[in-house]
């Protein structure tokens, strides 16, 4: 799927991400996203790539006083992260100056994009002082169900990239020319109205829908003992773990 049904997703999405996507409202997430902020000066220019309705960036305006700017494909998404400021743009051709930024936070962006393309620009606009925080749900390491989670992403997510392990991610970052300087894990539980879930509060495919529910209603062995999967009463519960690094450029 290209970019603009990506944005058109997003756009359909809009009204009601926050409320859906319960993880965006989290407190530890948050923290765990700014808490580098804390050893930088009050004037530092932040930036939220892929940042959607922005509550990572308008929370921390509102609490600090910092300034921030979010940029995101859909134009729905980003019209609720007043106060900070919006602009519509691609994370892969990032509208700012080489170095311009002191810090940047990706969260739930990666896997919908490709990591190469997105993160050159990344170390291309961030200070060389600055700091980068990237949060993203990640894979089991060991598991033997990487096909029942690939599967399940791409059926619900057709305009996706991938879906990847905490060590996929470190090597991204790696290759890019980031170094990690500290990290921390956030496990979601999440408990979502089945249907609703499946569809993706209607924007997932309707062809797909049948294989997502048989795919849930069947999961092997290892995701139920990961994942703490569980369907009951029309509700689907499940856990899941997120990667939170903060990355600094590496030295020339
Ligand atoms: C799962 S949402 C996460 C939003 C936000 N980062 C958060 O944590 O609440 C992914 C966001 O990435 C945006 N997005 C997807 N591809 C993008 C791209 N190439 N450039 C900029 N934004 C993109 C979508 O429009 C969407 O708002």
């Amino acid at each position: 799927m290209d970019i603009a049904s990506r944005q058109r997703v997003f756009d359909l999405r809009a009204r009601s991400f926050e409320e859906f996507s319960g993880w965006s409202r989290n407190e530890q997430l948050y923290h765990l996203c700014v808490e580098p902020l804390n050893r930088m000066p009050l004037t530092t220019w932040c930036m939220d790539v892929g940042g959607g309705t922005g509550w990572v960036a308008r929370r921390n305006l509102r609490e600090t006083g910092r300034p921030w700017v979010v940029v995101d494909l859909s134009f729905a998404m980003g019209q609720h992260a007043r106060p900070a400021l919006f602009v519509q743009g691609d994370a892969a051709a990032l509208p700012f100056e080489h170095a311009s930024i002191g810090y940047i936070v990706m969260r739930s962006l990666l896997h919908y994009v490709s990591a190469a393309d997105v993160l050159v620009e990344i170390v291309r606009t961030l200070a060389p002082e600055g700091g980068f925080v990237i949060a993203q749900k990640v894979l089991p390491a060991a598991t033997d169900a990487s096909h029942w989670y690939q599967a399940l992403f791409r059926l619900r997510n057709p305009s996706g990239s991938h879906l990847g392990t905490e060590v996929e991610l470190r090597d991204a970052m790696d290759k890019a020319g980031l170094v990690v300087v500290s990290s921390a894990y956030f496990r979601e539980k999440r408990l979502a109205e089945l249907e609703r879930w499946i569809s993706k509060d209607g924007t997932a495919p309707e062809e797909s829908r049948v294989e997502v529910k048989r795919l849930l209603l069947d999961p092997p062995k290892s995701v139920l003992r990961e994942g703490h999967h569980r369907i009951e009463d029309g509700m689907l519960y499940f856990e899941r773990t997120w990667v939170v690094l903060e990355c600094r450029r590496q030295s020339p």
